[in-house]
């Protein structure tokens, strides 16, 4: 009788996220299934500071991990012997909060023997797009080479990447990046903190075209820079409290998202086009962003790939699937590995 030929074992790697605000776990099979995936988030916590309170999140991390980790592991039906690998956010983000998660990370591979795998977290948000939960149909993978656009608050990055880890570093915001901006602007009308779910929502009752604000093409470079559309809304906003009246704020916030869309939306596609990428994948917490969204699948002339909402913002279970492929490609850490609070996507 013939023998069936059996198929390999699962390679599962539990995910450690905590580069900014959100505590998070996760445990991702074969790179691409997500078996759990827990975020504590700590958004309200630091709302009355406009902003994130670097020591107050390192703290709140502290108080968060385990329970975190053990709902990530319990909400998979798994123990940590079931689990091959554990991979950590080593950065880039708030370096307090980092040194957190990847003590907690060498403290379980300590204590269980497993390999520890030291994650970028900018390339962490490109392998959500190749995440699905458990028991869904699989989604179809982007296809190679693909042009990513990264969209985060703190980083604006424009890759095009040749095969699974191989990158090409295109270009990057020269001052304030996309979410930042968004976050800023928030701000300066007066809506709460995280800025970019604040405008999406104002601007939805306003009108795009009410003010021409400025785009930096920045002709013949990848490079975006936002600080001028800044100057030109806080300008704008003064004149306005000048003439009194109230601050037409949804109008506001829908010239001002108009602006950077057009922009993020403009750049990658014309990348897309000149690099002849067969795919575009738009990550990182501004993909949330529903005006972008639905710009950039209408105008793309190639598939779009962009993650659920719940995976544009940070999580684990795109750690878990970067470091998946990391993993599998021999990388390894040890209990000597240290956080890279600034680590650039081009040294990758
Ligand atoms: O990736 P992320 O969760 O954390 C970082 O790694 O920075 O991104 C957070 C950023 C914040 O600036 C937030 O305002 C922005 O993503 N963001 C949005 C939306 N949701 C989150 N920006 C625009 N529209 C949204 N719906
Ligand atoms: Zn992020």
């Amino acid at each position: 009788m013939p023998v069936e030929p059996s198929a390999p074992p699962p390679v599962r790697v539990l995910g450690i996220e905590s580069s900014c605000d959100e505590t998070a776990a996760s445990v991702v099979e074969n790179g691409r299934v997500i078996l759990s995936g827990v975020v504590a988030s700590q958004a309200e916590l630091h709302a009355r500071f406009g902003g994130v309170f670097p020591e107050v999140a390192s703290r709140q991390h502290i108080l968060n991990f385990y329970p975190v980790v053990e709902m990530a592991l319990s909400q998979a039906h798994l123990d940590l012997k079931d689990v091959d690998a554990i991979a950590v956010t080593r950065g880039p983000g708030l370096p307090g909060s980092l040194v957190v998660g990847i003590n907690i990370a060498k403290g379980l591979c300590l204590g269980s023997g497993l390999p520890l795998v030291g994650v970028n977290h900018l390339e962490a948000h490109l392998y959500s797009a190749w995440l699905y939960p458990a028991g869904e149909e699989a989604i179809p993978e982007p296809q190679f080479p693909l042009l990513a656009l990264i969209v985060s608050g703190g980083h604006t990055e424009l890759v095009l990447m040749e095969t699974h880890l191989a990158y090409r570093h295109l270009g990057a915001t020269l001052d304030d990046a996309a979410g930042e901006a968004f976050d800023k602007v928030a701000r300066l009308i007066g809506l709460d903190y995280p800025g970019g779910p604040s405008i999406q929502r104002a601007a939805e009752g306003g009108n795009p075209r009410a003010f021409d604000f400025p785009r930096a093409w920045l002709e013949g470079r990848w490079d975006f820079s936002f600080s001028g559309l800044k100057t030109a809304v806080l300008r704008t906003v003064r004149r306005l409290e000048t003439s009194g009246g109230a601050l037409p704020v949804g109008d506001l916030a829908a010239s001002f998202q108009e602006a950077v869309v057009d922009v993020l939306v403009g750049k990658t596609l014309q990348a897309a086009q000149e690099f002849d990428a067969r795919s575009v994948l738009v990550a990182g917490g501004v993909s949330a962003n529903r005006a972008l969204r639905q710009a950039i699948q209408a105008r793309a002339e190639c598939p779009v790939h962009i993650p659920p909402i719940s995976l544009c913002t940070d999580n684990a279970a795109m750690t878990a699937g970067a470091g998946h492929f990391r993993f599998l490609h021999g990388q390894r850490g040890g209990l000597d590995m240290d956080v890279l609070p600034n680590w650039p996507f081009s040294e990758l």
